[in-house]
């Protein structure tokens, strides 16, 4: 499974690439307003710092305006992904650029139906929202595993990209339904990789070594 970090908080892309643990990043309009400053500089920046795969989101509603702004955004890097929203037109952007070889997510994704759609219309990532799904009383993990099924039985080449991950239990859920990307925020990174157990364990491990330090004085 693919780790991608969801975010434009360009110390927190530096800090867990630096561990080796990314394979790409997910942005959207909301993730760059939370930073501030200037998004296009933050998007070029992101791009250059990650190997892989980026989606830098269009803003444009209408077909025209997303080809438009997709093209500019594809300028920033050769590994960036276009995002579009799961709408008529946003397929319609999905095919042609697709057709293009710039490859496609489309994002806002709550349905199985809408999930069959953006592989047909040849998305590289389709990327449901979980969280977002499991805050109005629907089981998100449930829609994974629903579309990890029907890819699998017309062995679909678009890749489940599990989106709006709240915490480290949806990311082993994802992981044992066979997602093929689970996209963190930072903090739910950031809490995969503590356990109380090693932190003990290695207080423990320290205080023994200090006492054998000083029985050798
Ligand atoms: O990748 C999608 C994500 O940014 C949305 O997350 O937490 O706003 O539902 P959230």
């Amino acid at each position: 499974m693919k780790i991608f970090l969801d975010t434009a908080n360009l110390q927190s892309i530096k800090q867990y690439n630096d561990m080796g643990l990314l394979d790409g990043i997910t942005t959207n309009p909301s993730l760059l307003a939370k930073e501030g400053g200037d998004p296009q500089k933050a998007m070029e920046e992101i791009t250059k710092i990650i190997k892989g795969d980026v989606s830098l989101e269009v803003v444009a509603t209408d077909y025209a305006g997303m080809m438009d702004e997709g093209h500019k955004l594809k300028k920033y890097g050769e590994n960036v992904v276009i995002k579009v929203p799961m709408t008529a037109d946003g397929l319609r952007a999905c095919k042609s650029f697709t057709a293009e070889g710039i490859p496609v997510n489309v994002t806002l994704v709550f349905s199985p139906n809408q999930a069959i759609l953006a592989a047909k219309a040849g998305a590289k990532y389709v990327s449901p929202f979980i969280g977002r799904l499991d805050d109005v009383g629907q089981d998100g993990m449930a829609l994974i595993a629903e579309i990890k099924q029907i890819f699998s039985n017309y062995n679909f080449k678009t890749q489940i990209l599990v989106a709006s991950v709240r915490h480290p239990m949806h990311v082993v859920e994802a992981a044992k339904i066979g997602a093929d990307v689970v996209t963190l925020p930072p903090d739910v990174l950031g809490k995969m990789l503590k356990h109380p157990l090693t932190d003990n364990g290695l207080k423990a491990f320290l205080a023994d070594w200090d006492k054998l330090q000083q029985g050798q004085k």
